[in-house]
């Protein structure tokens, strides 16, 4: 029995985790998935309740699971706090991604044909786009020491935070990105502002460090991140494996989520190191906040958390064609036009959460019952 813990958070993260919810029990229901839901508080719920974030309960829950399935956190009334000082003592997500040691955050960004009209891109542009950003997620300027807000003599005031990586942090995600790009078309662009930044500079050099040793069969480019997200807007498909830091990788990623037509698409997975049994912590969530302009209204997409699932099913248990499965029903709900009204076809009336979810069920039983031939 496998135990995956689920922490749906604030905002429409109830709303999305809960659906997915459904579809893991749809799992659990018809195709042999020993599987049992663990649920626990993350964030501003966890706050009202507790006055922490994170409970210390809940982050040894985490260590033990299998996997871990996030909604999102966040919202007005948490964000606007005035708690000063450590980013894993305001952010329950923060903390799990820290104290779990989750360095290595996949994105795939590989948008459905059936969107391509809804997406603010051309579909000459967006046609062939297959890369994945894999962004540093444990270091750099989000957790980096010193931090803070001073006042100054003259009673102005002074906000800094700390970008700072090891050489260590930086070979164990380029060495992620490498091994990633051998099982797909041998390309890694990585990205930083080694024009203007130390650490940009010592990152590149350890990049290039570990090309030349071990990987030299893949293709290696460096890009800076400015020239990155126009290069992403301009000429997308022309990235294979993007490797690049805390900061730049959470900012690129959203352009991500502009390609896929919403940013309530896009799936994410961070992966901590294996230990000595091969084990590993893997915490899968989609890549939007808590979205608190459409919160509690049902019409949230769940598909950026539904996605996260199909790669909990890929990466943590290798049910492959379970996560087959469940992307081809989701491309062809798609395609049979029923959507929420961030990805809505022009002419059809948008349906809500439960709507879609109820649908990508029914097309789960369907297609499992008699295989798809999308
Ligand atoms: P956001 O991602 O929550 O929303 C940005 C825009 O995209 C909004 O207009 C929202 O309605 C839309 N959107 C996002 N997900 C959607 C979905 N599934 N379906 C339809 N539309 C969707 O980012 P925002 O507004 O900047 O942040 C809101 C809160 O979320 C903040 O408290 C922020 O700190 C938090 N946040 C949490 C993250 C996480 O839990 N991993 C990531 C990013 C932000
Ligand atoms: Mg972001």
């Amino acid at each position: 029995m496998k135990t995956i813990l689920v922490l749906a958070g604030d905002g429409i993260g109830p709303e999305v985790a809960g659906a997915t919810c459904r579809i893991i029990e749809w799992f659990a229901a018809h195709r042999d998935f020993d599987v049992h839901l663990d649920h626990q508080l993350l964030h501003g719920a966890c706050y009202d309740r507790y006055g922490v974030f994170l409970t210390d309960e809940t982050l040894t829950d985490a260590e033990a699971a299998d996997a871990i399935l996030v909604g999102a956190e966040g919202g007005p009334k948490w964000d606007d706090l005035p708690l000063r000082g450590r980013l894993q003592d305001k952010s329950g997500l923060s903390r799990l991604r820290l104290e779990l040691d989750l360095f290595a955050n996949l994105l795939p960004v590989k948008p459905f044909t059936a969107l391509m009209d809804e997406s603010p891109l051309k579909l000459e542009i967006i046609d062939g786009v297959d890369f994945i950003i894999l962004r540093e997620l444990t270091g750099g300027v989000y957790f980096g020491e010193p931090r803070g807000i001073d006042v100054q003599p003259d009673g102005s005031r002074r906000g800094f935070d700390t970008q700072v990586y090891s050489s260590a942090e930086v070979e164990r995600l380029a060495r992620f990105g490498f091994e990633l790009a051998r099982g797909r078309r041998h390309r890694v662009c990585s990205v930083d502002k080694a024009n203007v930044m130390e650490s940009g500079v010592m990152w590149r050099e350890e990049v290039t460090r570990l090309h030349v040793a071990e990987f030299s069969d893949v293709e290696l480019q460096h890009m800076l991140a400015d020239n990155c997200a126009m290069q992403l807007v301009r000429r997308p498909a022309q990235f294979d494996v993007i490797i690049t830091d805390n900061l730049f990788g959470d900012i690129l990623s959203d352009v991500g989520g502009a390609i896929s037509a919403s940013l309530g698409m896009l799936p994410s997975a961070s992966l901590g190191p294996r230990d000595e049994a091969g084990k590993r912590c893997a915490l899968y969530e989609p890549v939007h906040g808590s979205a608190p302009d459409i919160a509690g209204r049902d019409i949230a997409n769940p598909l950026g958390a539904v996605l996260s699932f199909a790669m909990m099913l890929r990466l943590s248990f290798g049910r492959d064609a379970d996560a087959e499965l469940l992307e081809q029903s989701v491309r062809a709900v798609l395609s049979s036009g029923v959507r929420t009204p961030d990805i809505a076809k022009r002419g059809y009336t948008p349906v809500s959460t439960t709507k879609l979810t109820d649908t990508l069920i029914e097309t789960l039983q369907r297609s499992h019952t008699t295989p798809l031939t999308t």
